[in-house]
């Protein structure tokens, strides 16, 4: 992967744990009674412990491409990737995918216990609107509106916690093709395309902009999860940080296990051009997040 474009997401990525480091300090906010050491501690282990930060890098960039202010972009990001790690921390649990670790350390409830997991994504969850509302947030508050209902719409029954639904429905019913489309679409797809529609809504873009970035989300949020299925079956838990082989043993739903792995470099290669197409009208403005569908489908971790 290009050299400049890694410099680039790791620098997205400090910034993003900067902030976050910062949001989950133990000072008080207005109205708040009280933030109890052991919640917050296990909050700070699921949200600081790295990550590729991908999600903050689309919010960042495509509201770059749209000519936004990045600290207003920052705090949208950090709040996507608080929904992000509350849907890990909740997806690792006993009753899911029964993961003991990620990103290369013990999940939430095996470093703390399942009851302050669970609270742990739920505060997170919730903190992540409180963040988008706050008057912090340098956005006119239409705009903060239009992205606490984007962001409700992605996370909820509909798009993430609703395809976390079908994908455990589907471990016991043998889906179609169409169907482990769908279900990857909410699942994994839909916080990745709030991620890329988010940018030119912060900065006030047209509506074709929009709906534009929103399509390239859908094509590489598709691809995100194809590559994560992929990684399942080729990579090691020492490169991924998180177990290998759970898909097939837990008797997942994926495209990989339906037509196979090389069927799927293909299904990437064709994703990668189908987005990269999208973003042709905007030129070499939007090289960086071209370049992210790139790495979406070529990532190694
Ligand atoms: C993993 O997401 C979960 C899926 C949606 C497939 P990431 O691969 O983005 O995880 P981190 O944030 O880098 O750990
Ligand atoms: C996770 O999909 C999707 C969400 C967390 C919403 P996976 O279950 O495949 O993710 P990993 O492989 O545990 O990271
Ligand atoms: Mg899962
Ligand atoms: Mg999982
Ligand atoms: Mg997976």
């Amino acid at each position: 992967m290009d050299h400049e474009f890694e410099k680039r997401l790791a620098r997205c990525a400090d910034e993003t744990q900067r902030l976050l480091e910062k949001l989950l300090d133990a000072q008080l906010r207005a109205g708040e009674i009280a933030r109890p050491e052991r919640l917050l501690a296990a909050m700070r282990h699921g949200a600081l412990n790295g990550g590729k930060r991908l999600r903050p890098f689309l919010v960042m960039e495509s509201a770059a491409l749209f000519g936004a202010k990045p600290a207003a972009s920052l705090r949208i990001a950090a709040a996507l990737e608080c929904i992000h790690c509350y849907s890990l921390i909740h997806d690792d649990l006993p009753a899911m995918d029964d993961d003991d670790l990620r990103r290369g350390q013990p999940t939430v409830h095996r470093a703390f216990d399942e009851a302050t997991a669970i609270l742990a994504g739920d505060s997170l969850l919730t903190y992540a609107f409180d963040i988008i509302a706050d008057d912090e947030t340098a956005l006119s508050a239409k705009a903060r509106l239009t992205l606490v209902a984007l962001l409700a719409r992605a996370a909820g029954l509909g798009g993430m916690a609703g395809g976390q639904m079908l994908d455990l429905d589907a471990a016991a019913s043998a889906p179609g093709e169409q169907q482990i489309i769908t279900l990857q679409a909410m699942k994994t797809g839909a916080l990745i395309r709030f991620a890329c529609e988010a940018g030119p809504v912060i900065a006030g873009a047209p509506e074709a902009d929009r709906e534009r970035l929103a399509e390239f989300g859908s094509a590489i949020g598709l691809a995100f999860q194809l590559a994560d299925d992929l990684l399942d079956v080729t990579s090691t838990t020492e490169k991924l940080g998180k177990a290998t082989d759970k898909d097939a043993t837990a008797g997942k739903a994926t495209l990989v296990a339906l037509h196979g792995a090389d069927w799927a470099r293909r299904q990437l290669d064709g994703l990668v051009g189908q987005a990269t197409a999208l973003l042709a009208p905007y030129g070499s403005a939007a090289l960086h997040l071209t370049q992210a569908a790139t790495f979406v489908a070529t990532r190694e971790t």
